[in-house]
């Protein structure tokens, strides 16, 4: 963090500090394929991380709307995935716009950003979601990837979850995903690796000759199992690698709703569905064998709106995702003692369907790191919102020492009066 120690001094008494996190995995992901930040706000997303004592962040870097890392086999993913013709996405009675759209990290910028983040004790896991929210990357290779690749195809400019998923059972659909893995490797010398697999729908594949046959072939009538075979060749490319190189899977939730016997035993499941007991999805994961991180939609999106003002920027949710909720948020409620192993932490996401500029990300972004940040690290009985809501005042001027923007309500008294907002 670009913050000044040398403007002020103050002394300490010898003190001991005891102190540990409360979970191994403190993470933030960022969502770069609706809106592309660019390296130097992710440097300092990673700051911002870096200075709540976070350590895991989470790059999806792919989507229907952009694909954002280059890949040298494959160029096309950026020359045309990476571009679109419309900055902002269309949503409801939002139409696009017709303003030309792009941007992605090519390789070197990848290296420099891992450095970054390592030398703060911060990993990064690259998630590039496949087979769904692939628009942009079918857009790219439709003769590769698409179910249907006599049609037209382009990178999307909607927000929404598209049908235009990957073939799976295109042989060449499965090198190209491993030989992008094999790309990725290399770049991102972490522990794991996201694959994504939220939202896939599977009507195109319902619709494929190709894919009913190889549904046949390993002896399902749920669609859902292309996905889960898809990954298991995926997962066995992986393993055949030297050790240095293998993985550890992540994966959301829903792939849950496949046969997982085909994958390996130490996936993750990252459990955004669901409501607490500790979320369904995340209990279902440790109750098969399955690691689990917690990133509850409701409250830990925070790219949602975090108040009920009608002066709020539009965002997605109503406004009850305030710093309030977002500390209340008790993580493992509910997880019985004999799970408690098998959840690696707590993470917050933010995507960025409405989020075109970095000045927005901060807004949306802080104060409601530092709660998330604090569930991470400090045990649940050692929390309470008013104290808290009293110390994150003093992070104000470390915030405005930083560049950083940050959403004014919890600075003043009452959260709910514009025009206190506005006078401070
Ligand atoms: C997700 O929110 N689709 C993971």
């Amino acid at each position: 963090m670009p913050y000044d120690v040398s403007r002020s001094s103050a002394s300490l008494p010898f003190v001991t500090i005891v102190d540990k996190p409360r979970f191994g995995w403190r993470g933030f992901m960022l969502d770069e394929g609706r809106h592309f930040f660019g390296k130097d706000e992710v440097k300092k997303v990673l700051d911002m991380m870096a200075a709540h004592k976070m350590n895991r962040f989470h790059w999806h870097l792919t989507e229907d709307q952009g694909w954002r890392i280059e890949i040298k086999q494959y160029p096309l993913l950026t020359q045309v995935g990476a571009k679109r013709k419309s900055k902002s996405l269309g949503w409801a009675q939002l139409e696009p716009d017709t303003l030309d759209y792009d941007g992605f990290y090519t390789q070197d910028d990848i290296r420099e950003i891992v450095a970054y983040a390592k030398d703060r004790f911060i990993h990064i896991v690259p998630e590039i979601d496949i087979p769904g929210h692939t628009q942009a990357a079918v857009a790219s290779y439709p003769e590769i990837l698409a179910c249907d690749p006599e049609k037209p195809h382009e990178v999307w400019r909607y927000q929404g979850v598209s049908t235009d998923v990957m073939n799976v059972s295109n042989p060449a659909a499965v090198k190209m995903s491993t030989d992008i893995i094999d790309e990725l490797i290399p770049l991102f010398p972490f522990p794991y690796l996201h694959l994504g697999g939220d939202e896939c729908p599977t009507d195109k594949w319902e619709q494929n000759s190709q894919c009913r046959a190889q549904l046949d072939s390993i002896g399902s009538d749920n669609f859902r199992d292309l996905q889960l075979n898809f990954y298991r060749q995926i997962a066995a490319h992986i393993a055949a690698k030297p050790k240095s190189e293998q993985r550890h899977l992540i994966f959301w939730n829903e792939v849950l709703h496949g046969n997982t016997d085909m994958l390996p035993s130490d996936i993750t499941i990252m459990a955004w569905i669901g409501k607490q007991p500790a979320e369904k999805a995340a209990m279902e994961a440790a109750r098969r064998g399955m690691n689990a991180i917690l990133t509850p939609q409701i409250p830990y999106y925070i790219n949602r709106r975090q108040s009920k003002l009608a002066t709020e920027p539009v965002s997605q949710g109503a406004g009850t995702e305030n710093l309030e909720a977002v500390y209340n948020y008790v993580p493992m409620n509910g997880v019985p003692a004999e799970l408690a192993d098998k959840y690696m932490g707590i993470q917050a996401n933010f995507w960025s369907e409405y989020v075109i500029t970095p000045e927005f990300l901060e807004y949306l972004m802080m104060p409601r790191l530092s709660a998330v940040a604090e569930a991470a690290w400090t045990p649940q009985e050692c929390r309470d919102y008013t104290d808290f809501r009293n110390r994150i005042r003093t992070l104000k001027p470390m915030l405005d020492a930083a560049g950083w923007n940050y959403a004014p309500h919890e600075f003043v008294n009452d959260p709910d009066n514009q025009s206190a907002i506005d006078a401070d």
